[in-house]
């Protein structure tokens, strides 16, 4: 696949306008380019605009400055090729609808062949471990279950982006490791590119192969970028993972100034 960028962020800022007009610069003169197939995750305080930086690239928001671009193309709103995990699953899976007929749903619209569409769902049901609950409702799924309709129904689309914005933010300990598991199996297996913004610093550590660090709104910016060369799966009582875990908390016990 080579280094080529699929996502170019340059000098992006994001301002809100206070009913009285006045600006406020949420994101400023964030820079970054993210290489096909890295898994790469952002962490930040609380508030410093990690949800805007990934609904500008997801195209739900539009930028104020600067440039993004997802291979070489100007964002102009939400894409194919662009798939969003919610932090909240159940306001983006319909209860209505069975695991199999939310994992369905993009291939539907899109007018995949019905073979070749549950060829698809049955795959995308199984990489998430799904099998045996394809016929249940929402209402009948744990939370987790329910964040992994929502990565099932992403790899089905095959969107060649993933942007995980806080996905497991609301599951217990034991399942959050788990999904944790999955998600670098998916991307192992499928090779595409993840934009992951956790606040937890170890889950930051155990998934990323960089971690983007994020300071504090208002005028937030990427600090630095670090690269994590520890192989997968990556342990956290490991001597270089524990590492790199004290170095990102270090960048959070101070005030940063930049
Ligand atoms: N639609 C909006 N209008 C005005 N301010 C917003 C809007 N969306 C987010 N903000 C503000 O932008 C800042 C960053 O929010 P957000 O991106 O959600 O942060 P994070 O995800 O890092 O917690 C916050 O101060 C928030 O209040
Ligand atoms: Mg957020």
């Amino acid at each position: 696949m080579g280094g080529d960028a699929v996502i170019h962020i340059e000098h992006l800022s994001k301002s809100y306008e206070s009913e009285k007009g006045a600006k406020t610069y949420v994101l400023d003169n964030v820079s970054l380019d993210i290489p096909r197939g890295e898994f790469h995750v952002f962490r930040g305080w609380s508030g410093c605009g990690k949800s805007t930086l990934l609904n500008v690239i997801a195209g739900f928001v539009p930028k104020s400055g600067g440039r993004v671009t997802v291979n070489g193309r100007d964002i102009e709103g939400p894409g194919r090729e662009r798939g969003v995990v919610f932090q909240n699953a159940d306001a983006a899976i319909f209860p209505w609808n069975t695991v199999w007929k939310n994992v369905e749903y993009g291939l539907r619209i899109k007018g995949t062949p019905k073979a070749e569409r549950d060829a698809i769902v049955r795959r995308c049901i199984k990489i998430v471990g799904l099998e045996t609950h394809e016929n249940k409702y929402p209402d009948e799924l744990s939370g987790g279950m329910k964040q992994r309709v929502q990565i099932a129904r992403s790899i089905a689309n095959d969107s060649e982006i993933l942007i995980m914005d806080e996905p497991f933010g609301a599951l217990d300990a034991q399942t959050r490791r788990l999904m944790q598991k999955e998600v670098v199996g998916i991307w192992k297996e499928t090779g595409k590119t993840i934009l992951f913004v956790t606040h937890d610093i170890q889950e930051a550590v155990s998934l990323g192969q960089k971690v983007s660090i994020m300071s504090r709104s208002p005028n937030a910016t990427i600090i630095e970028t670090i690269e994590i060369g520890v192989p997968y799966p990556r342990k956290i009582n490991n001597a270089q993972v524990a590492d790199f875990i004290q170095r990102i908390q270090g960048f959070f016990d101070v005030e940063y100034e930049i």
